[in-house]
């Protein structure tokens, strides 16, 4: 490991999430990085910072003040400025969903591969997958514990959000602003969550309703049924409009079924794997006999530090990260193919046309005459401008 060495980085977009991350920076929560500059349009935003403030990120990634970049800003605007920080050799951290459509992250993908510098790290913020129940899952279906998996059903309903929410922030919940609702804003963890320990379906079934309760144009229901050239077949379900909320992953394999829910991690073994059981045994209606397995373990894992430590520790040790961004993509995929299907009425088969998704957006947002409310003063904000771990509800 290297000691002596440091990470510079800048912040580029400081609202919500990127004001967290430039603090705990400054503060020194991340072992061998510190904030060396941030930059905002906004330049309350930007002020709050006691480094140098840019109001431009071409400014920001040209000053020499930085050897690393986290991107915070809104979500359309991830793609230039990855595109332009990693063409100028410098180490990209992306905040969640790495663009808006899949025809965008290729863009960024392509710009890595083309990176001056071959040492150079592109990596996401998907901070779930520190948790160890994710974790665990995952370790189960590859070392073959769970067996083969036959049904997966995910509800989290508890994205709950409202009026005063969709209000603040004009890019929020627009097409031409933020590119989708619950899908692209919420979602990018459990979607990425599921292509990671799942892998991405072959066909997928989008039911989606659009500002079924809230005054948004964009999705904030969804009902996916998701097909596997395995068989296996899933349904996915999300919401920002139900209280109080659900999170539920079930997965059915050969071998039992995992339930994760709250802090309960539940894996039921059968002791003969099912469809081998029902092939050999003379009962007619007896299941497997099981095991019942408890798992203690934590819920959270090290979660955003997690991440910003793995970057940093990619950057100057080497080591593999947790979540490269060049995997961003499956999960965008994922989102854009449940959107692309409930447009459409009908199953979109994957790997998604990019550029026909990236059209059908286009024209939504170039025909769009939604016009947003004006933002409410929001009660919360007072305890967030004071410090409050706004990460809670993320
Ligand atoms: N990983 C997580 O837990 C998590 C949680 C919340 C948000 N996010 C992500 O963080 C990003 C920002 O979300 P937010 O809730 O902080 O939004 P926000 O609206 O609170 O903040 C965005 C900031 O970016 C600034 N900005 C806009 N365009 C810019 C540009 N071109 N260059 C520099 N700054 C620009 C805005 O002025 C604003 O201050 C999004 O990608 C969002 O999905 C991640």
């Amino acid at each position: 490991m290297n000691e002596n060495r440091h990470l510079r980085v800048g912040v580029i977009g400081v609202g919500s999430m990127g004001a967290f991350h430039a603090k705990e920076l400054a503060q020194g929560v991340v072992a061998r990085a510190r904030l060396t500059a941030v930059c905002d349009p906004d330049r309350a935003a930007r002020d709050r910072f006691e480094v140098p403030r840019f109001e431009d990120s071409r400014a920001l990634l040209r000053s020499g003040l930085v050897d690393a970049v986290m991107i915070a800003t809104p979500h359309y605007d991830h793609t230039p400025i990855a595109i332009d920080a990693l063409g100028l050799g410098l180490h990209v951290l992306c905040e969640k969903p790495l663009a808006v459509h899949k025809a965008d992250c290729e863009k960024m993908i392509a710009a890595y591969e083309a990176r001056p510098q071959k040492s150079q790290v592109f990596a996401e913020m998907f901070q779930h997958r520190t948790d160890p129940p994710y974790r665990k899952l995952k370790e189960m279906i590859a070392t073959g514990e769970l067996g083969e998996v036959r049904r997966i059903n995910w509800i989290v309903t508890d994205w709950f959000r409202t009026e005063a929410y969709y209000r603040s922030g004009g890019w929020r919940a627009t097409w031409r602003g933020e590119g989708g609702g619950v899908l692209l804003n919420q979602c990018p963890h459990n979607l990425d969550l599921w292509q990671w320990m799942f892998g991405l379906p072959s066909r997928v079934r989008g039911f989606c309703r659009f500002g079924r309760y809230h005054d948004i144009e964009v999705e904030d229901e969804v009902t996916a049924y998701l097909e596997y050239d395995s068989g296996a077949t899933a349904v996915f379900v999300t919401t920002t409009g139900e209280a109080p909320g659900t999170n539920r992953l079930e997965v059915a394999g050969e071998r039992g079924k995992v339930v994760l829910e709250g802090d309960r991690f539940s894996f039921t073994r059968n002791e003969m794997a099912m469809s081998e059981y029902s092939r050999t045994t003379s009962e007619r209606f007896t299941p497997p006999a099981v095991w019942n397995v408890t798992i203690p373990m934590q819920t959270a894992g090290s979660r955003h530090r997690g991440i910003w430590q793995n970057f940093v520790s990619a950057v100057l040790d080497g080591e593999t990260p947790i979540a490269p961004a060049t995997e961003g993509i499956r999960s965008v995929e994922l989102g854009n193919a449940i959107l692309h299907s409930a447009w459409t009425g009908q199953t979109v088969t994957l790997p998604l046309d990019a550029v026909a998704y990236q059209r059908a957006l286009e024209e939504r947002a170039a025909t769009s005459r939604y016009q947003k409310p004006e933002p409410a003063p929001a009660t919360d904000d007072a305890a967030r401008a004071n410090g409050a771990d706004i990460t809670k509800s993320f």
